[in-house]
């Protein structure tokens, strides 16, 4: 399906990251593992996506620091010759109330989720502009729709990801590039892993499915959307989330 395309995902160590880079590397994309301190889990998606017959190379790179992504995508592109699809996954989470949430805590969010985003798009736009199947697809959450409490800097940055995701959707469609967002509800990671005692009780009463999302829900999705099936689809936000938020 994806066969010689090449593919950059961003926080591709673990979690739904590594689902999305073993999706696209078993259906033939080649792969540029972003991660910023878990090498080991960094060779071990490339281990796993290698076994596919893809060419996986890792990438050390915090999506927070401009410089540093503006280094890597030259050498990616060095590396693999082309891009044609992008995954803006990396995130982080700092939870806490407004009242409680330090200036460190909301730039620290905003800089991960959302701005590590631009930095991407704005380094691999030139190269994914000249790609005829050129894709962008970037990881938003629910809870930038909807918002939720003790997270005003986390759904601030994936709600910031939804207008990027849509201009960036007009900018580039006269190139063919699509660009869409998927906002999934409760994924089993180890983001989730730590908050257990409130993920847990809200699957019954909250979730029209009655179970915690696995990462996969989301790699499925996001191989759509980087496949031809997917070529008239732009500037969408898609729900993955089991019916939390209908
Ligand atoms: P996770 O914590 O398991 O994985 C996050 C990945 O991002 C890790 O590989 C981590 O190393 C990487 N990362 C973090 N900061 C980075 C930085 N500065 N530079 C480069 N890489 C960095 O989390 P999970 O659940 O796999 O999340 C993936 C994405 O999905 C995130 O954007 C998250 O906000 C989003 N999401 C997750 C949900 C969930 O329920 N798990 C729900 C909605 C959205």
């Amino acid at each position: 399906m994806l066969k010689g395309r090449k593919a950059v995902v961003t926080g591709s160590s673990r979690g739904i990251g590594k689902a999305i880079a073993l999706e696209l590397g078993k259906n033939g994309a080649d792969l540029a593992i972003i991660y910023s301190g878990d090498e080991k889990g960094a060779m071990l998606t490339k281990k796993e996506a290698e076994a596919f017959g893809v060419k996986a190379n890792i990438y050390k790179c915090n999506v927070a620091d401009y410089s540093m992504v503006e280094k890597v995508s030259k050498d990616i592109v060095e590396d693999l010759g082309s891009i044609d699809i992008l995954v803006n996954n990396a995130g982080i989470v700092r939870d806490t109330l407004i009242m409680r949430m330090s200036k460190e805590a909301f730039d620290d969010v905003i800089d991960v989720n959302l701005k590590g985003a631009f930095y991407f798009i704005k380094c691999l736009s030139r190269y994914l502009l000249k790609s005829p199947y050129g894709r962008i697809i970037n990881i938003s959450s629910v809870s930038g729709m909807m918002g939720n409490p003790g997270q005003a800097n986390y759904s601030a940055s994936k709600a910031g990801l939804i207008g990027l995701t849509k201009t960036a959707a007009k900018e580039f469609g006269s190139r063919k590039v699509t660009v869409n967002a998927i906002a999934p509800g409760f994924i089993d990671t180890d983001m989730t892993a730590n908050i257990k005692e409130i993920v847990e009780p809200l699957l019954d009463t909250a979730v029209s499915l009655k179970r915690i999302g696995k990462p996969e829900d989301i790699a499925n999705l996001a191989l759509f959307l980087a496949s031809d099936m997917a070529s008239y689809i732009t500037g969408e936000i898609i729900k993955v989330d089991g019916g939390l938020y209908i």
